[in-house]
């Protein structure tokens, strides 16, 4: 793959420092070129301005180039943080996404959507920026701990409820070989998810429409990650965030309530939170819902589910609403 971005290319490999002890070693042994490994804290608290702005310093010390190459190896933070940098970096280096997460396997590592976090609220600071490429091994989540491996499979049961009943139901089956990371059963799960986010994103590359579905629970998701100060994994709070979008929905009459009965048992048997751990202050959150990306005209609009693969992006959700759905993942 580095071939085809230019046989005298410079490599620099974007990682966090767990990830790069762990794995920094097989990946730069592979690269028959100059490089060198840039990493920053793990946490989501690097997909920082000031971060990126350390990566640029490191970039311009070693004389990186427009025909240079980024390599982000890690999980969406390495991913969102290197893509950001790689965009933004001389107007725009190649880049090539290497997930070790499964959250950055089926989600994160795909579209192009780069972005560090704001005092305002998470990803406000971003750009579209497509990889060259994208190199799935699942060798690296051996090393992955099991609460983050359960996290990422939020965005999968995600990607089944907007796309593909049947692969809702299929997370239903393979439930345990899914938990016991059985490795044909992981590869089916990345490769199905892959296709359904490739597919949106192919449609609709600048989130015009289509790919506004892809945010189905994280309305609620992004406001929880930012109010708990991140102390939650993306994929859970993506996780109490379907809970809360499905009660949403639920009341509006368009969701039945079998079907919110049946997802959060399912997010439940996967080892996903469906309730807080503690106590967030109901309004607080509602306001940071407000922040979210696809407000316009100050308006919520939330991506609901009409029934189970059939969801619909609703325009006039009222804040009254949005606090009562806050209740099914119990707030105070
Ligand atoms: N750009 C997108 O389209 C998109 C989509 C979904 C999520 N995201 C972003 O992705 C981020 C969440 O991604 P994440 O859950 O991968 O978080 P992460 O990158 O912080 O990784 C989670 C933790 O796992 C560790 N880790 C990574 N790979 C490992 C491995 N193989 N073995 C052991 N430890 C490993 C990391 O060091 C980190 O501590 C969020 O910031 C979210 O906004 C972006
Ligand atoms: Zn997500």
């Amino acid at each position: 793959m580095l071939d085809r971005l230019g046989r005298s290319a410079k490599v620099a490999v974007i990682a966090d420092r767990l990830v790069a002890d762990l794995h920094a070693a097989a990946l730069l042994e592979a690269i028959d070129r100059p490089h060198a490994l840039l990493t920053f804290p793990p946490g989501e608290s690097s997909k920082r301005l000031d971060q990126a702005a350390a990566l640029y310093d490191e970039l311009a010390a070693r004389r990186f180039e427009r025909t240079d190459v980024i390599v982000t190896l890690g999980g969406g933070v390495a991913g969102d943080l290197g893509g950001f940098v790689a965009a933004t970096w001389l107007r725009g280096l190649n880049y090539i996404q290497v997930p070790t997460t499964l959250e950055a396997a089926i989600d994160a590592s795909i579209g192009g959507k780069t972005a560090v976090n704001h005092a305002a609220g998470k990803n406000l600071v971003g750009v579209f920026h497509q990889p060259s490429g994208v190199i799935i091994d699942t060798d690296f989540l051996a090393t992955l701990p099991q609460r983050d491996y359960q996290a990422g499979l939020a965005e999968s049961v995600k990607h089944a409820l907007i796309a593909d009943a049947s692969f809702l139901a299929w997370h239903e089956q393979q439930g345990s070989a899914i938990l016991s990371r059985k490795a044909r059963v992981i590869e089916e799960l990345i490769a199905r998810n892959c296709r359904i986010k490739a597919g949106i994103v192919a449609r609709d590359e600048r989130e015009a429409g289509l790919r506004m579905l892809l945010n189905f629970g994280h309305t609620v998701g992004h406001a929880l990650e930012h109010l708990l100060e991140y102390e939650l994994r993306h994929g859970e709070c993506v996780a109490l965030g379907i809970v809360a979008a499905n009660a949403l929905a639920c009341a509006r009459g368009w969701l039945a309530p079998t079907s919110v009965e049946r997802v959060r048992n399912l997010l439940e048997s996967l080892g996903l939170p469906v309730r807080l751990h503690r106590a967030v202050e109901a309004e607080t959150l509602l306001s940071l819902c407000r922040m979210d990306k696809k407000v316009r005209g100050g308006r919520m609009r939330f991506v609901l589910l009409r029934e189970v693969g059939r969801p619909e992006v609703a325009n006039d959700v009222q804040p009254r609403e949005v606090a009562r759905a806050l209740q099914a993942i119990r707030l105070t």
